[in-house]
C-alpha cells in the first residue's frame, strides 16, 4: 500500500506470486520440499550460467555454507571488503575464521584490487600450496569478493591473484543477481556464489538465499550441509555437523514468480539510475555512482558521495531532513573494522572505506517508485544540500 513515505527499496510483488504460494497451500508442499523448491533452483541456474543451484534461507547462510564448503577453517583469515553489509563478516566470525579488512576503490567503491594486490605481495607468503600471512602467521583461505549496490568487484585480477596465491573466491552476489562482469553473471565467476532474495533485493523471497558452485561436488556438499548433513535419512546418521538451512516452498513459490519479473525489475532500476544521473548533473559536489566499463550494473541502490568537504555531521543533517520530508534514505555502512566485535582484526591500508561512509548516500530506488516520488527526493535533497 503506498502512503507518502517513499522506502529505500521495497519489494514488488505485482506477478504470479498469489498464484504460486497458493498451489502451496492447496498441494500442501508448505515446507522444505516441494517443486517450487527445485523449480526455483533450476530458474535460478538458469539465469545465472550455473549448472544448478542450492536454495537456502538466505543470503548470510549461503555465505556460511561457502566458507565450509571452501574448507576455511577455524584460525583461518579470509580476505574482505571493510565496507559491505556486515554479513559476510559475520560468516567469516561462524566459522572461527578471522577477516583481513580490505580497502574499497574510490571508483568502484568495491574491494580495491590494487590494494589487495600488494597486501599479498608484500605481506604474504605461498608455502607448497597454501598463502600464509607473514605477520599473523595465519593460513590465508579465501576472498570473499563483495559486489556492492548492483555493481560488481573487478573479477579477473581477482581470479588471477587468487589462481596465485591459493585461495579461494567466495562472491557475495547478495545486491547483484542480474549484474554481469564481462558478459557473465556475477555468482558464477569464482568458486562458489551466494545470492540473497530478502525483502530490499532486486528480487525476494520474502528471506532467502541461493548458493552456485563452479564444481558439482562443491555444490552437493552444500546441498548436504544444509539439510541436516543426512547420511542416512532412514536411520538418522549424521557424519558431519549440517545446518537446517534450506528455502521452504512457500518462500520459493514467491521466489519463482520474482524471478519471472527480473528483467523488467532491472530495466525499472536502470531507468531510476538515469533520472538521477540526470537530475544531478549539474550539481558539482557529487560525485555520482558510476558502473565500471567492465560492469552490466542494476543499479540496485543508486547512491552519491557528497563533497570531499563535507562533515560526517553534515552527511547526518541531510539524511535526517530527508527522513523528516518522507524520504528514506541511508549511509553506506559503517566501516566495519572500527566496529567492536571486529576491531582487533587485521585491516590493511585503509584510506577510502571512511571518507566513503561519511559521504555516501543511498537514495530511494523502488522498482515501483512513482516519477512523482523521484521528482520529490531530488527537489528535498537539493534544497536540503543546499541549506547545510
Ligand atoms: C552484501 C550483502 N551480503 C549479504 C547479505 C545477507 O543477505 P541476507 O539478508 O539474505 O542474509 C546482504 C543483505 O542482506 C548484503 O547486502
Amino acid at each position: 500500500m503506498k502512503n507518502n513515505f517513499i522506502p529505500l527499496s521495497r519489494p514488488c510483488l505485482g506477478g504470479n506470486e498469489w498464484l504460486y504460494v497458493k498451489e502451496c497451500l492447496d498441494t500442501g508442499w508448505v515446507s522444505s520440499a516441494g517443486p517450487f523448491i527445485d523449480r526455483f533452483e533450476k530458474a535460478v541456474a538458469f539465469n545465472v550460467g550455473a549448472e544448478d543451484a542450492v536454495a537456502v534461507s538466505s543470503g548470510t547462510a549461503a555465505l556460511h555454507t561457502a566458507l565450509l564448503v571452501m574448507g576455511v577453517k577455524a584460525g583461518d583469515e579470509v580476505i574482505a571488503p571493510a565496507l559491505t553489509f556486515v554479513s559476510p563478516i559475520n560468516a567469516i566470525c561462524y566459522v572461527n575464521a578471522s577477516p583481513v579488512f580490505m580497502d574499497v576503490s574510490p571508483d568502484s567503491w568495491n574491494l580495491d584490487v590494487n590494494k589487495l594486490a600488494s597486501f599479498l605481495a608484500e605481506n604474504c607468503e605461498v608455502r607448497g600450496e597454501e598463502c600464509f600471512n607473514k605477520k599473523s602467521q595465519k593460513r590465508i583461505r579465501a576472498i570473499v569478493a563483495v559486489h556492492l549496490l548492483g555493481n560488481c568487484c573487478d573479477m579477473d585480477p581477482i581470479l588471477d591473484m587468487a589462481k596465485r596465491y591459493h585461495l579461494k573466491v567466495i562472491e557475495d552476489a547478495a545486491e547483484a543477481m542480474g549484474v554481469l562482469y564481462k558478459g557473465k553473471s556475477v555468482g558464477t565467476l569464482g568458486d562458489i556464489g551466494c545470492f540473497s532474495f530478502n525483502g530490499n533485493k532486486v528480487i525476494t523471497c520474502g528471506g532467502g538465499g541461493m548458493i552456485v558452485a563452479k564444481n558439482k561436488k562443491d555444490l552437493d556438499y552444500a546441498r548436504y550441509l544444509t539439510t541436516q548433513a543426512k547420511d542416512d535419512p532412514l536411520e538418522y546418521i549424521h557424519n558431519e555437523i549440517g545446518y537446517n538451512y534450506r528455502l521452504t516452498s512457500l518462500q520459493a513459490a514467491v521466489g519463482l514468480a520474482q524471478l519471472e519479473q527480473l528483467d523488467q525489475f532491472v530495466a525499472k532500476k536502470r531507468q531510476i539510475a538515469s533520472f538521477y544521473q540526470e537530475a544531478f548533473k549539474d550539481l558539482e559536489e557529487l560525485t555520482l555512482m558510476s558502473a565500471p566499463s567492465y560492469c552490466e550494473s542494476t543499479w540496485w541502490l543508486y547512491t552519491v558521495l557528497l563533497g570531499a568537504k563535507r562533515s560526517l555531521q553534515e552527511r547526518k543533517d541531510l539524511l535526517r531532513t530527508l527522513k523528516e520530508n518522507g524520504i528514506d534514505a541511508r549511509p553506506f555502512w559503517h566501516p566495519i573494522y572500527t566496529l567492536a566485535p571486529y576491531k582487533n582484526f587485521e585491516s590493511y591500508k585503509m584510506e577510502k572505506t571512511m571518507s566513503l561512509y561519511e559521504r555516501g548516500v543511498c537514495l530511494p530506488s523502488s522498482v515501483d517508485v512513482t516519477p512523482d516520488e523521484l521528482q520529490k527526493v531530488v527537489a528535498v535533497f537539493k534544497k536540503s544540500l543546499a541549506s547545510l
